[in-house]
Protein backbone atom coordinates (compact mmCIF):
# COMPACT_ATOMS: atom_id res chain seq x y z
CA UNK A 1 0.00 0.00 0.00
CA UNK A 2 0.73 3.35 0.37
CA UNK A 3 4.22 4.54 2.26
CA UNK A 4 7.55 2.66 2.59
CA UNK A 5 8.04 1.33 6.08
CA UNK A 6 9.96 3.44 8.25
CA UNK A 7 13.47 1.47 9.06
CA UNK A 8 15.57 4.24 10.13
CA UNK A 9 17.43 6.59 7.70
CA UNK A 10 18.71 3.00 5.92
CA UNK A 11 15.17 3.18 4.78
CA UNK A 12 14.83 5.02 1.79
CA UNK A 13 17.17 4.15 -1.21
CA UNK A 14 19.33 7.15 -3.07
CA UNK A 15 16.80 6.09 -6.19
CA UNK A 16 13.93 7.29 -5.16
CA UNK A 17 15.46 10.53 -4.04
CA UNK A 18 15.14 13.78 -6.45
CA UNK A 19 18.34 14.82 -7.65
CA UNK A 20 19.19 17.83 -5.60
CA UNK A 21 18.63 16.03 -2.73
CA UNK A 22 21.22 14.72 -0.13
CA UNK A 23 21.33 10.87 -0.24
CA UNK A 24 20.56 9.26 2.78
CA UNK A 25 23.20 8.45 5.59
CA UNK A 26 23.99 5.76 7.13
CA UNK A 27 22.47 5.52 10.91
CA UNK A 28 24.98 7.45 13.56
CA UNK A 29 25.74 5.46 16.29
CA UNK A 30 22.71 6.85 18.60
CA UNK A 31 20.38 6.09 15.55
CA UNK A 32 16.82 6.61 17.50
CA UNK A 33 14.95 4.45 15.74
CA UNK A 34 14.97 1.23 13.43
CA UNK A 35 11.53 0.34 12.77
CA UNK A 36 10.62 -3.31 11.19
CA UNK A 37 9.54 -2.63 7.11
CA UNK A 38 5.88 -3.14 6.63
CA UNK A 39 6.36 -6.25 4.78
CA UNK A 40 7.35 -8.92 7.41
CA UNK A 41 4.35 -10.21 8.80
CA UNK A 42 3.77 -12.17 12.14
CA UNK A 43 1.28 -13.97 12.12
CA UNK A 44 0.32 -14.41 16.15
CA UNK A 45 -0.43 -11.97 17.80
CA UNK A 46 1.34 -11.08 21.07
CA UNK A 47 -0.70 -9.86 23.93
CA UNK A 48 -1.13 -6.26 24.21
CA UNK A 49 -1.20 -5.72 27.93
CA UNK A 50 -3.97 -6.89 29.59
CA UNK A 51 -5.75 -3.84 32.09
CA UNK A 52 -7.10 -5.18 35.44
CA UNK A 53 -10.20 -7.18 34.26
CA UNK A 54 -13.07 -4.81 35.59
CA UNK A 55 -15.45 -2.61 34.26
CA UNK A 56 -13.83 0.62 32.54
CA UNK A 57 -13.48 3.75 35.13
CA UNK A 58 -16.59 5.57 35.24
CA UNK A 59 -18.34 3.01 33.58
CA UNK A 60 -22.01 1.77 35.36
CA UNK A 61 -21.98 -1.88 36.67
CA UNK A 62 -22.41 -4.07 33.61
CA UNK A 63 -26.87 -4.83 33.06
CA UNK A 64 -25.85 -8.92 33.22
CA UNK A 65 -26.86 -8.97 29.27
CA UNK A 66 -23.61 -10.42 26.88
CA UNK A 67 -22.62 -7.59 24.60
CA UNK A 68 -21.53 -9.08 21.12
CA UNK A 69 -17.39 -8.98 22.29
CA UNK A 70 -19.30 -12.44 24.59
CA UNK A 71 -18.49 -10.25 27.98
CA UNK A 72 -21.11 -8.54 30.53
CA UNK A 73 -22.15 -5.29 28.42
CA UNK A 74 -21.65 -2.27 30.62
CA UNK A 75 -23.43 0.79 30.38
CA UNK A 76 -21.56 3.72 29.39
CA UNK A 77 -22.35 7.10 31.35
CA UNK A 78 -23.82 9.76 29.47
CA UNK A 79 -20.85 12.51 28.77
CA UNK A 80 -20.79 14.93 31.10
CA UNK A 81 -21.14 18.90 29.50
CA UNK A 82 -17.96 20.56 29.50
CA UNK A 83 -17.23 24.46 31.22
CA UNK A 84 -14.06 25.16 29.35
CA UNK A 85 -12.24 23.66 25.99
CA UNK A 86 -8.72 22.84 25.77
CA UNK A 87 -5.89 19.83 27.05
CA UNK A 88 -6.61 17.54 24.12
CA UNK A 89 -6.81 14.32 23.75
CA UNK A 90 -4.49 12.90 20.91
CA UNK A 91 -5.04 9.95 19.49
CA UNK A 92 -3.77 7.93 16.39
CA UNK A 93 -6.28 5.61 14.67
CA UNK A 94 -3.19 3.18 13.47
CA UNK A 95 -3.44 -0.08 11.53
CA UNK A 96 -0.98 -0.80 8.81
CA UNK A 97 -3.76 -3.24 7.25
CA UNK A 98 -5.55 -0.82 4.60
CA UNK A 99 -9.27 -0.92 5.22
CA UNK A 100 -10.03 -1.83 9.04
CA UNK A 101 -11.77 1.13 9.48
CA UNK A 102 -9.39 4.05 10.65
CA UNK A 103 -10.53 6.32 8.26
CA UNK A 104 -14.72 5.73 8.84
CA UNK A 105 -13.72 5.46 12.48
CA UNK A 106 -11.93 8.89 12.34
CA UNK A 107 -14.85 10.56 10.77
CA UNK A 108 -17.89 9.05 13.17
CA UNK A 109 -15.76 8.75 16.55
CA UNK A 110 -15.27 12.40 15.70
CA UNK A 111 -18.80 13.51 14.96
CA UNK A 112 -20.20 11.60 18.38
CA UNK A 113 -17.56 13.33 20.44
CA UNK A 114 -18.85 16.58 18.76
CA UNK A 115 -22.52 15.75 19.28
CA UNK A 116 -20.90 15.00 22.81
CA UNK A 117 -20.33 18.83 22.89
CA UNK A 118 -16.35 18.19 22.68
CA UNK A 119 -14.14 20.41 20.53
CA UNK A 120 -12.61 17.90 17.92
CA UNK A 121 -9.73 18.25 15.34
CA UNK A 122 -9.58 15.46 12.89
CA UNK A 123 -6.21 15.16 11.09
CA UNK A 124 -5.78 13.64 7.68
CA UNK A 125 -2.54 11.90 7.68
CA UNK A 126 -2.98 9.95 5.12
CA UNK A 127 -1.64 10.92 1.45
CA UNK A 128 -4.91 8.98 0.38
CA UNK A 129 -6.82 11.81 1.87
CA UNK A 130 -9.95 9.43 2.26
CA UNK A 131 -10.82 11.74 5.36
CA UNK A 132 -11.15 14.74 3.75
CA UNK A 133 -12.66 13.47 0.90
CA UNK A 134 -15.47 11.34 3.58
CA UNK A 135 -16.09 15.04 4.65
CA UNK A 136 -16.62 16.57 1.05
CA UNK A 137 -13.76 17.98 0.15
CA UNK A 138 -11.93 18.01 -2.95
CA UNK A 139 -8.37 17.26 -3.05
CA UNK A 140 -7.30 18.96 -6.32
CA UNK A 141 -8.67 22.42 -4.56
CA UNK A 142 -7.11 22.61 -1.73
CA UNK A 143 -5.69 25.83 -0.51
CA UNK A 144 -3.18 24.43 1.70
CA UNK A 145 -2.81 20.83 3.17
CA UNK A 146 -0.91 19.53 5.91
CA UNK A 147 1.89 18.93 3.85
CA UNK A 148 2.46 22.83 3.85
CA UNK A 149 2.06 22.87 7.86
CA UNK A 150 4.76 19.87 8.25
CA UNK A 151 6.87 21.69 5.72
CA UNK A 152 7.18 25.40 5.76
CA UNK A 153 7.64 27.51 9.07
CA UNK A 154 5.39 29.97 7.67
CA UNK A 155 2.34 28.27 7.43
CA UNK A 156 -0.02 28.47 10.45
CA UNK A 157 -2.23 26.42 11.93
CA UNK A 158 -4.90 28.24 11.32
CA UNK A 159 -4.41 28.63 8.24
CA UNK A 160 -4.78 25.26 7.15
CA UNK A 161 -7.62 23.85 9.42
CA UNK A 162 -10.88 23.71 7.99
CA UNK A 163 -14.72 23.47 9.10
CA UNK A 164 -16.55 20.26 8.44
CA UNK A 165 -20.68 20.07 8.44
CA UNK A 166 -20.36 19.01 11.49
CA UNK A 167 -20.73 22.05 14.56
CA UNK A 168 -17.55 21.80 16.86
CA UNK A 169 -15.56 19.49 14.64
CA UNK A 170 -12.63 20.69 12.29
CA UNK A 171 -10.31 19.21 9.95
CA UNK A 172 -6.43 19.23 8.73
CA UNK A 173 -6.79 18.21 5.07
CA UNK A 174 -4.57 16.35 3.19
CA UNK A 175 -4.08 15.03 -0.02
CA UNK A 176 -1.54 13.54 -2.39
CA UNK A 177 1.35 15.93 -1.44
CA UNK A 178 2.37 14.62 1.74
CA UNK A 179 3.53 11.75 0.41
CA UNK A 180 6.56 14.11 -0.60
CA UNK A 181 7.00 14.76 3.09
CA UNK A 182 7.46 10.92 3.91
CA UNK A 183 10.52 11.22 1.77
CA UNK A 184 11.84 15.07 3.01
CA UNK A 185 11.23 14.51 6.86
CA UNK A 186 14.03 11.81 6.16
CA UNK A 187 16.38 14.73 6.27
CA UNK A 188 15.07 17.09 9.00
CA UNK A 189 16.15 17.44 12.39
CA UNK A 190 13.94 15.94 15.20
CA UNK A 191 12.05 14.00 12.17
CA UNK A 192 9.93 12.16 14.35
CA UNK A 193 8.74 14.87 16.08
CA UNK A 194 7.28 17.05 13.25
CA UNK A 195 3.62 16.64 13.78
CA UNK A 196 3.39 17.11 17.38
CA UNK A 197 5.51 20.58 16.75
CA UNK A 198 3.03 21.59 14.27
CA UNK A 199 -0.03 20.31 16.83
CA UNK A 200 1.23 22.26 19.78
CA UNK A 201 -0.67 24.99 19.34
CA UNK A 202 -4.25 23.48 19.10
CA UNK A 203 -3.95 21.24 22.38
CA UNK A 204 -5.46 24.61 23.79
CA UNK A 205 -8.57 25.01 21.88
CA UNK A 206 -9.54 21.18 21.28
CA UNK A 207 -10.49 18.57 23.41
CA UNK A 208 -9.57 15.49 21.35
CA UNK A 209 -7.60 15.51 18.34
CA UNK A 210 -7.59 12.37 16.27
CA UNK A 211 -5.11 11.54 13.81
CA UNK A 212 -5.69 9.05 10.47
CA UNK A 213 -3.44 7.15 9.87
CA UNK A 214 -2.16 5.74 6.38
CA UNK A 215 -1.90 2.09 6.22
CA UNK A 216 1.67 1.81 6.53
CA UNK A 217 4.06 1.59 9.53
CA UNK A 218 6.81 4.84 7.99
CA UNK A 219 7.57 7.74 9.58
CA UNK A 220 4.84 9.13 8.89
CA UNK A 221 2.65 6.88 11.37
CA UNK A 222 5.86 7.03 13.44
CA UNK A 223 5.00 11.02 13.76
CA UNK A 224 1.43 10.41 14.64
CA UNK A 225 2.40 7.88 17.63
CA UNK A 226 4.79 10.37 19.04
CA UNK A 227 1.96 13.17 18.25
CA UNK A 228 -0.40 10.71 20.35
CA UNK A 229 -1.34 10.25 24.34
CA UNK A 230 -2.88 6.92 23.19
CA UNK A 231 -3.85 4.75 20.03
CA UNK A 232 -7.07 3.19 19.12
CA UNK A 233 -6.45 0.22 16.74
CA UNK A 234 -9.69 -0.86 14.25
CA UNK A 235 -9.42 -4.64 13.44
CA UNK A 236 -11.86 -5.61 11.08
CA UNK A 237 -13.53 -9.10 12.19
CA UNK A 238 -12.00 -11.62 10.13
CA UNK A 239 -9.23 -13.64 10.47
CA UNK A 240 -6.61 -12.46 8.78
CA UNK A 241 -7.04 -9.40 10.48
CA UNK A 242 -5.03 -11.12 13.37
CA UNK A 243 -1.93 -10.69 11.46
CA UNK A 244 0.31 -8.18 11.32
CA UNK A 245 -1.18 -6.74 15.05
CA UNK A 246 2.00 -7.89 16.72
CA UNK A 247 4.27 -6.12 14.51
CA UNK A 248 2.17 -2.62 15.14
CA UNK A 249 2.30 -3.66 18.95
CA UNK A 250 6.28 -3.77 18.49
CA UNK A 251 6.17 -0.64 16.50
CA UNK A 252 4.38 1.28 19.28
CA UNK A 253 6.58 -0.47 21.98
CA UNK A 254 9.22 0.99 20.17
CA UNK A 255 7.65 4.66 20.23
CA UNK A 256 6.95 4.45 23.67
CA UNK A 257 10.53 3.40 24.50
CA UNK A 258 11.87 5.70 22.37
CA UNK A 259 10.10 8.82 21.85
CA UNK A 260 7.30 9.17 23.79
CA UNK A 261 6.98 7.36 26.75
CA UNK A 262 3.07 8.53 28.05
CA UNK A 263 1.58 6.78 24.77
CA UNK A 264 -0.99 4.20 25.99
CA UNK A 265 -3.48 1.95 23.77
CA UNK A 266 -6.97 3.00 24.04
CA UNK A 267 -8.51 0.10 22.55
CA UNK A 268 -8.63 -2.19 20.11
CA UNK A 269 -11.84 -2.19 18.50
CA UNK A 270 -13.81 -4.71 16.18
CA UNK A 271 -15.19 -3.36 13.17
CA UNK A 272 -16.98 -4.89 10.06
CA UNK A 273 -18.94 -7.35 12.89
CA UNK A 274 -21.47 -9.70 11.45
CA UNK A 275 -22.85 -11.44 14.69
CA UNK A 276 -25.19 -13.94 12.12
CA UNK A 277 -21.81 -15.84 11.50
CA UNK A 278 -19.98 -17.72 13.31
CA UNK A 279 -16.89 -16.61 11.59
CA UNK A 280 -16.75 -13.07 13.09
CA UNK A 281 -17.63 -14.15 16.78
CA UNK A 282 -15.18 -16.87 16.45
CA UNK A 283 -12.85 -13.76 15.71
CA UNK A 284 -14.15 -11.83 18.77
CA UNK A 285 -13.45 -14.59 20.88
CA UNK A 286 -10.14 -14.34 19.76
CA UNK A 287 -9.49 -10.74 20.56
CA UNK A 288 -11.20 -10.99 23.55
CA UNK A 289 -8.79 -14.31 24.90
CA UNK A 290 -5.43 -12.67 23.41
CA UNK A 291 -6.55 -8.66 24.65
CA UNK A 292 -8.89 -9.03 27.32
CA UNK A 293 -10.37 -5.61 28.00
CA UNK A 294 -8.25 -3.60 25.95
CA UNK A 295 -10.78 -4.79 23.33
CA UNK A 296 -14.02 -2.09 23.69
CA UNK A 297 -17.00 -3.54 24.51
CA UNK A 298 -18.79 -2.04 21.83
CA UNK A 299 -18.08 -2.73 18.20
CA UNK A 300 -18.82 -1.77 14.80
CA UNK A 301 -21.42 -3.99 12.53
CA UNK A 302 -21.19 -4.01 8.50
CA UNK A 303 -23.17 -2.33 7.37
CA UNK A 304 -23.40 -0.43 3.28
CA UNK A 305 -24.40 2.80 4.94
CA UNK A 306 -20.67 3.56 5.81
CA UNK A 307 -20.18 3.38 2.25
CA UNK A 308 -23.30 5.68 1.24
CA UNK A 309 -22.73 8.04 3.61
CA UNK A 310 -18.43 8.13 2.97
CA UNK A 311 -20.19 9.17 -1.05
CA UNK A 312 -22.67 11.86 0.87
CA UNK A 313 -19.26 13.65 1.87
CA UNK A 314 -20.53 13.30 5.78
CA UNK A 315 -20.37 11.22 9.13
CA UNK A 316 -22.95 8.61 9.55
CA UNK A 317 -24.28 10.75 12.38
CA UNK A 318 -25.75 13.14 10.28
CA UNK A 319 -26.48 10.84 6.91
CA UNK A 320 -28.55 8.09 8.67
CA UNK A 321 -28.80 9.88 12.31
CA UNK A 322 -30.83 7.03 13.94
CA UNK A 323 -28.66 3.80 12.39
CA UNK A 324 -27.52 1.20 14.26
CA UNK A 325 -24.12 2.39 12.54
CA UNK A 326 -24.43 5.54 14.07
CA UNK A 327 -25.65 4.67 17.46
CA UNK A 328 -22.67 2.00 17.72
CA UNK A 329 -20.08 5.21 17.10
CA UNK A 330 -22.03 7.05 20.14
CA UNK A 331 -21.38 4.39 22.25
CA UNK A 332 -17.92 4.23 20.90
CA UNK A 333 -17.88 7.89 22.29
CA UNK A 334 -18.95 7.22 25.74
CA UNK A 335 -16.74 3.85 25.99
CA UNK A 336 -13.51 5.68 25.08
CA UNK A 337 -14.23 8.90 27.37
CA UNK A 338 -14.84 6.56 30.27
CA UNK A 339 -11.69 5.05 29.40
CA UNK A 340 -9.38 8.43 28.88
CA UNK A 341 -8.29 10.01 32.37
CA UNK A 342 -10.47 12.96 33.61
CA UNK A 343 -11.36 15.81 31.56
N1 LIG B 1 -18.59 -1.18 9.64
C1 LIG B 1 -18.49 -1.14 8.31
N2 LIG B 1 -19.37 -1.82 7.53
C2 LIG B 1 -19.27 -1.80 6.18
N3 LIG B 1 -18.36 -1.11 5.49
C3 LIG B 1 -17.48 -0.40 6.21
C4 LIG B 1 -17.48 -0.38 7.64
N4 LIG B 1 -16.47 0.42 8.06
C5 LIG B 1 -15.85 0.86 6.94
N5 LIG B 1 -16.46 0.39 5.84
C6 LIG B 1 -16.08 0.61 4.45
O1 LIG B 1 -14.88 -0.11 4.20
C7 LIG B 1 -13.99 0.64 3.40
C8 LIG B 1 -12.68 0.85 4.15
O2 LIG B 1 -12.96 1.62 5.32
P1 LIG B 1 -11.96 2.77 5.77
O3 LIG B 1 -11.63 3.65 4.61
O4 LIG B 1 -12.54 3.41 6.98
O5 LIG B 1 -10.71 1.89 6.17
P2 LIG B 1 -9.21 2.39 6.41
O6 LIG B 1 -8.63 1.48 7.44
O7 LIG B 1 -9.18 3.84 6.70
O8 LIG B 1 -8.57 2.12 4.98
P3 LIG B 1 -7.10 2.58 4.49
O9 LIG B 1 -6.17 1.65 5.20
O10 LIG B 1 -7.13 2.41 3.02
O11 LIG B 1 -6.91 3.99 4.93
C9 LIG B 1 -14.72 1.93 3.07
O12 LIG B 1 -15.35 1.80 1.82
C10 LIG B 1 -15.77 2.06 4.16
O13 LIG B 1 -16.92 2.77 3.73
MG1 LIG C 1 -8.08 5.37 5.75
Amino acid sequence: MSGAGYSGPTGSSASEMPPMVRPPQPPAADSPLTFPRDEQTVTEPIPFERPVESAPVGAAPATGELGPTGRPMPVFPEPTPLTHHGGARVISMCNQKGGVGKTTTTINLGASLAEFGRKVLLVDFDPQGSLSVGLGLNPHEMDASIYNLLMDRETTLDEVVVPTGVEGMDLLPSNIDLSAAEVQLVHEVAREQTLQRVLAPALEKYDVILIDCQPSLGLLTVNALTASDGVIVPLECEYFALRGVALLKTTIDKVRERLNPKLEIDGVLGTMFDGRTLHSREVMERLVSAWGDTVFHTVIRRTVKFSDATVAGEPITSYASSSGGADAYRSLAKEVLTRWPAE
